[in-house]
């Protein structure tokens, strides 16, 4: 079981790897038995010799007002245009196409996080209503106009589908600031956006408490103004109409509550603008290295094509499912697999508001039994917290998944096997979607009735999708070798994001210029799309993603991926969580330390530590073998459930941990950083002062979160 211990020649280009392979699970027959991809033949036609018309089959997913008459031009690389000529109106489709056959049938149903609070279902009918008297207020009160933006910070509630389709109706860019970041995040995106308009709420539950959100708007605004930029209206949806949730003082002539003002606006209908396939449908804000936000501009025709085509294959969603992702439509995988992709099929999605463990571990599981959920879509941080918290949860629900997915970051394969086993009852097919916010839809993906599942890896490249590893120097790293390098997806797709808004040059430089081969080439093979992710491909052609290309410890020349060493340390039966960061060491460059967190019930002890660093030594070598392994009694945490390495980096190196304004538990790391720093001192084990470079490394350790 355990990897050979050997020497590994590792070249700067190279990053060895670890991993030992995982076995194969199959598909239930029940499910291939009704999935809408199970003749292999789809890979034919998707296949590289129909490409770019292959992609036709996810267009005619839609309904179009006008034809199109080029499927991809490439005129202007890299800044792709997908179905130029066509003409089509995004909110049309994932409504109102929807009215003749279906107008009875839940579009949305809406889970409040407190649980004696009745759940909300929505038909086709009257979202078609909500959405068009939204609309018809953004347009007459707000006097928007087609290619506008505006900026919302919004909760998971249902007026946030709700406004983002009805700028959809209207051709206006909507721009969704995730409702858990601060209020200066949100007016720096205002900013950045040039938003006239604030959509935003009174309050939300989470946790259990109302929590006041408004007051982040004033202080978004406040932001804003600073920068010198004013917004002209702020529109405040409330919780509960005709109740106020927050302390904020409404500003006269600036703040309107919508279930005021949107009385005028009844029973107004709009009709939807017909928008060309190229014009932007949104932006979606994605943090880079440093300063500015990148906002990613999707497109309408390209992007709601590749979700409603990802959406019917990948998440396999019939239109009688109740299809459940638990993420937050504050983030691209809500936009895409709750919002866009699951609408356009006309299906029934599942909202839900709250956080997973209120008011326990077994919410989750209570919600998809109510609801007849037959589909089940999260993140390996859920995943993990819930295994950590109420491993046995599940079991006592009568609920069935025919379908599961894991999404956003790595899955350790013991996660990935209680998932499997525990949360899916064996039943369920699971797909580990490998993407990003840039990407529209998913890169990454088994074939859920056609391919095996391999625990840790997210399997080939999607239909359409042509992934290839490349090394430093540009040179292909092929399967089997063992070898991680960077992986790149070799030709355009539909879903692809079009530019950073307005930070042209930076989209070129950071996802096309490494590998580009011909900058004055007018033909896509030579601009292969640079993911900054690393990742291996085993001989089966699965690829399994070690993280960000940022997210290594080089450890003597021998880059360790964090996901790798955090997958061994899990291994161990007491933990359930584990983080790896690098420390500054005058030997071997920089060595690993590990942080855990336990499983309910296990305490604290020398024993467990050592477990840890024979398990890692064990599994990956003498060289990964941690300095030190820390059993903390949480991990700092991003809103959206990251672990924050580099604030615990920066404790273990001593220098300063960087912003922690955006973690969900801040007060955690003064806790962390009093436990790890003074047993350092104690062992006089505090690393001389780091050099400015050095300090830049760690604090700019695992920038994807
Ligand atoms: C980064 C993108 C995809 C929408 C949510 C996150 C990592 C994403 C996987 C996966 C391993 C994954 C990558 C990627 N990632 N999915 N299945 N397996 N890693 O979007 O915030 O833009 O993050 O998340 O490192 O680059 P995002």
């Amino acid at each position: 079981m355990a990897v050979e211990q050997q020497e590994v020649q590792v070249s700067e280009a190279q990053i060895a790897v670890h991993w030992r392979e995982e076995e194969y699970y199959y598909p239930p027959a029940k499910f291939i038995g009704q999935a809408n991809a199970s003749d292999p033949a789809i890979r034919e036609r998707f296949r590289e010799q129909n490409f770019p018309e292959c992609f036709k089959e996810y267009a005619d997913l839609l309904t179009w007002d006008k034809y199109w008459h080029t499927t991809l031009d490439t005129s202007n690389p890299p800044f792709w245009k997908w179905f130029v000529g066509g003409r089509l109106n995004a909110c049309y489709n994932c409504v109102d196409r929807h009215l003749a056959t279906d107008r009875n049938k839940p579009a949305l149903i809406w889970v409040p996080e407190p649980e004696a609070a009745a759940t909300e279902v929505i038909t086709y009918q009257e979202l078609y209503w909500r959405i068009n008297e939204f609309a018809a207020l953004l347009r007459d009160f707000c006097e928007l106009k087609t290619g506008d933006r505006v900026t919302f910070h919004l909760p998971m509630v249902p007026d946030l589908p709700v406004s983002m389709l009805a700028c959809a109706r209207l051709g206006v860019i909507h721009s969704e600031v995730f409702g858990g970041f601060s209020g200066a995040a949100c007016g720096e995106r205002i900013v950045d956006s040039q938003s006239r308009i604030l959509v935003t709420m009174d309050g939300y539950y989470r946790n259990g408490e109302l929590i006041d959100h408004k007051s982040k708007a004033d202080e978004a605004l406040a932001v804003a103004k600073k920068q010198g930029f004013e917004i002209d209206k702020v529109l405040v949806w409330r919780r509960q109409p005709g109740q106020y949730a927050s302390k904020s003082p409404m500003v006269e002539g600036r703040d309107f509550f919508v279930d005021e003002v949107i009385t005028d606006y009844r029973r107004r209908v709009v009709e939807p603008v017909s928008m060309p396939a190229e014009a932007p449908l949104f932006l979606m804000y994605t943090s880079g290295t440093t300063g500015r936000p990148k906002g990613c501009q999707h497109s309408t025709g390209g992007y709601l094509s590749y979700v409603a085509g990802t959406s019917k294959y990948y998440q396999d969603i019939h239109p009688d499912d109740t299809y459940w992702c638990f993420a937050d439509i504050g983030w691209i995988t809500g936009h895409s697999y709750i919002v866009y992709g699951p609408l356009a099929l006309g299906t029934t999605s599942v909202m839900y508001e709250g956080v997973p463990t209120y008011p326990d571990p077994g919410r989750p599981w209570r919600i998809a039994e109510r609801l007849g959920a037959t589909t089940f879509h999260t993140a390996p941080t859920t995943i993990r917290m819930l295994r950590k918290l109420g491993p046995d949860e599940p079991a006592k629900y009568g609920y069935h998944f025919k379908h599961m997915t894991t999404v956003g970051e790595p899955i350790e394969p013991e996660v990935w096997r209680w998932y499997h086993k525990v949360v899916g009852k064996g039943e369920a097919v699971i797909v580990d979607t490998w993407w990003q916010t840039e990407n529209g839809g998913f890169l990454g993906s088994t074939l859920p009735a056609i391919d095996p599942m391999k625990p840790g890896s997210c399997g080939p490249g999607v239909v359409g999708i042509y992934p290839v590893i490349y090394d430093e120097k540009g040179e292909v790293v092929e399967a089997g070798s063992g070898r991680a390098g960077n992986i790149c997806i070799r030709n355009p797709w539909p879903g692809i994001f079009q530019t950073i808004w307005g930070q042209p040059e930076r989209f070129v430089d950071t996802y096309y210029k490494k590998y580009c081969r011909n900058p004055e080439s007018k033909d896509w093979h030579d601009w292969p799309y640079f993911a900054n992710d690393g990742a291996v491909l085993a001989a089966d052609g699965y690829f399994r993603i070690v993280g960000r290309v940022d997210d290594v410890v080089n450890v003597a020349g021998h880059r360790l991926g964090t996901k790798e060493l955090e997958s061994a340390a899990i291994t161990v039966e007491e933990v359930a969580e584990a983080a790896a960061v690098p420390v500054v060491d005058e030997l071997r460059g920089r060595v690993v330390e590990m942080y855990v967190a336990l499983k309910p019930g296990y305490v604290a002890s020398k024993e467990i530590e050592a477990k840890v660093a024979k398990g890692i030594e064990t599994q990956i070598g003498k060289i990964a073998r941690p300095k030190n392994v820390w059993i903390v009694a949480d991990m700092p945490k991003t809103r959206s459930g990251k672990i924050m390495r580099r604030v615990i980096a920066g404790i273990s190196n001593f220098t300063d941990p960087g912003d922690i304004t955006t973690l969900a538990n801040p007060e955690i790391v003064a806790s962390i950083k009093e436990q790890v720093q003074t047993e350092k001192r104690a062992r006089g084990d505090v690393p001389r002062e780091l050099t400015a470079q050095e300090a830049e490394e760690i604090k700019a350790f695992g920038k994807n979160e």
